[in-house]
């Protein structure tokens, strides 16, 4: 199984595993990791599920597409690596993904 680390705005780091076709939001909330909500369930409108993507991830993943885009962009201060973790499907080439979860989600 592929794990996913997900990193706090405290610095504390967290490791979960994730099985393959997941999204990373249901890996954080499956797995009680704090700071990713996932309030909508991945429907793309809450925009409580936003991570900033470790630079050596970013290339690796599909482009968002206009809908996360906007939804990013309602997102608490939103930066060029920001991704919604509802739209980032675990595959075991994101094995070890690394993301940081901003200090709020709203
Ligand atoms: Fe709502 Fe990702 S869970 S936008």
């Amino acid at each position: 199984m592929p794990t996913a680390i997900f990193i706090d705005a405290n610095g504390g780091q967290y490791e979960a595993e994730a099985k393959i076709g997941d999204t990373l939001m249901e890996v954080a909330t499956e797995n009680g990791i704090d700071g990713i909500i996932g309030e909508c369930g991945g429907v793309m409108s809450c925009a409580t599920c936003h991570v900033y993507v470790d630079n050596a991830w970013l290339d690796k993943l599909p482009p968002a597409d206009e809908v996360e885009e906007s939804m990013i962009d309602m997102a608490i201060n939103p930066e060029d690596n920001s991704r919604l973790s509802c739209q980032i499907t675990m595959t075991d080439d994101l094995n070890g993904i690394i993301v940081r979860m901003p200090v709020s989600q709203f």
